[in-house]
């Protein structure tokens, strides 16, 4: 049994290693790539994704271009911390495969219309995207089997502002018209909200690459340390592992930059994860909804979890992870898918 997704993604380093691991997962039918404007600009974002399916020698997949903007607030872009190109130090050969001419909206409208109660929607970018799909189909919420959302911070401080969360803060206002459309739902139908309480756990080292490249018979395996020269890219021979390797070197001076250490936190591919396995997490119900008037907290996320607002709950939060065995899991399948695209040369 497979499980057809339909990503929506800003890629961005961790939306490249959600895209891989997905491609590496049998459980997973990528019936989709919608692309919106986030870590980069939304066409950027398409080119990403367009390079990583031709690297991967992945089957013809549906990539589309969504809204270039969000759907009020003025467009802020990250190149700082996922490099200019939005993958970091990587510079993947130029994609050969073409962009769908349907728009994002159209994608998600009829991935859902023709497997009803099927599609897991997973974002792993701002809400956008979904927001304006809901316009032309506004029973996607029950169409959907599941929505996954990366998003969001809640016990938790934000990266963005002090209390916000890059996804939302992008498009606040896309967040809350999501929130408020998912409402209503029974509790294993509620969009499972992956927000930085959890994913800021998931932190990536580089002695996970290391492993990658040993799963994926990658020569030499090399150990990406703080000191390298800035910019130093990998040499090993399996492809992918060293693009790989060169986007998330960049994400993890971006952390080392901001003091959080020499890691990367791997929020997207997580939610993937999820996406196939909401038993990898510890849900917690609760109403969520999103601040868009704050002077300070514009974007926060805000959950209600004792019911003080008299609303039911519209989302399920996971609040808890056993983050090494979700490395163990994410090295094992993408390493051994790097090893069966790229097979070792004797
Ligand atoms: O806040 C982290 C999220 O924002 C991740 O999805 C990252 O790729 C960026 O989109
Ligand atoms: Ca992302």
């Amino acid at each position: 049994m497979t499980t057809p997704i339909l990503m929506d993604v800003d890629t961005g380093i961790d939306d490249s290693l959600a895209l891989l691991y997905l491609l590496a997962n049998p459980e997973a039918e990528i019936v989709g790539i919608t692309c919106t404007a986030g870590n980069v600009p939304a066409r950027q974002v398409a080119i990403n994704n367009l390079a990583w399916l031709d690297l991967c020698k992945a089957p013809e997949i549906e990539v589309a271009l969504g809204s270039e903007v969000p759907v009020l607030a003025p467009l802020m872009t990250t190149e700082e911390t996922h490099g200019p190109q939005g993958i970091g130090y990587a510079e993947l050969p130029a994609p050969t495969r073409a962009l769908s001419s349907r728009h994002a909206v159209e994608v998600w409208a009829d991935a859902a219309r023709s497997r009803p109660g099927e599609v897991v929607g997973l974002v792993t970018g701002p809400l956008t995207n979904l927001a304006l799909a809901l316009r032309i189909e506004p029973e996607l919420p029950r169409l959907l089997k599941r929505l996954v959302i990366m998003g969001g911070a809640f016990n938790h401080p934000g990266n963005t502002t002090p209390t916000t969360e890059w996804n939302i803060a992008v498009d606040p206002e896309s967040a809350k018209i999501v929130f408020d459309a998912f409402s209503g739902l029974p509790e294993d139908r509620r969009p499972i909200v992956c927000a930085l309480d959890v994913t800021e756990t998931i932190e990536m080292r580089p002695v996970h690459l290391s492993r990658l490249a040993e799963t994926a018979g990658s020569t030499p395996v090399e150990t990406v340390r703080e000191e390298d020269a800035d910019g130093q890219l990998s040499q090993t021979s399996n492809p992918i592992v060293r693009y790989l390797t060169d986007a998330v070197k960049f994400y993890l001076e971006f952390h080392v930059s901001h003091d959080q250490g020499f890691l990367a936190h791997m929020h997207d591919p997580f939610a993937a994860a999820i996406a196939l396995h909401p038993e990898l997490g510890t849900l917690r119900q609760a109403t969520v909804d999103v601040e868009l008037a704050g002077s300070l907290t514009r974007a926060q996320t805000v959950a209600d979890w004792a019911g003080l607002w008299g609303r039911e709950p519209n989302a399920a939060i996971v609040v808890d992870t056993d983050p090494a065995a979700f490395f163990d899991h994410l090295i094992e399948l993408v390493g051994a898918f790097a090893r069966k695209t790229y097979p070792p040369t004797s």
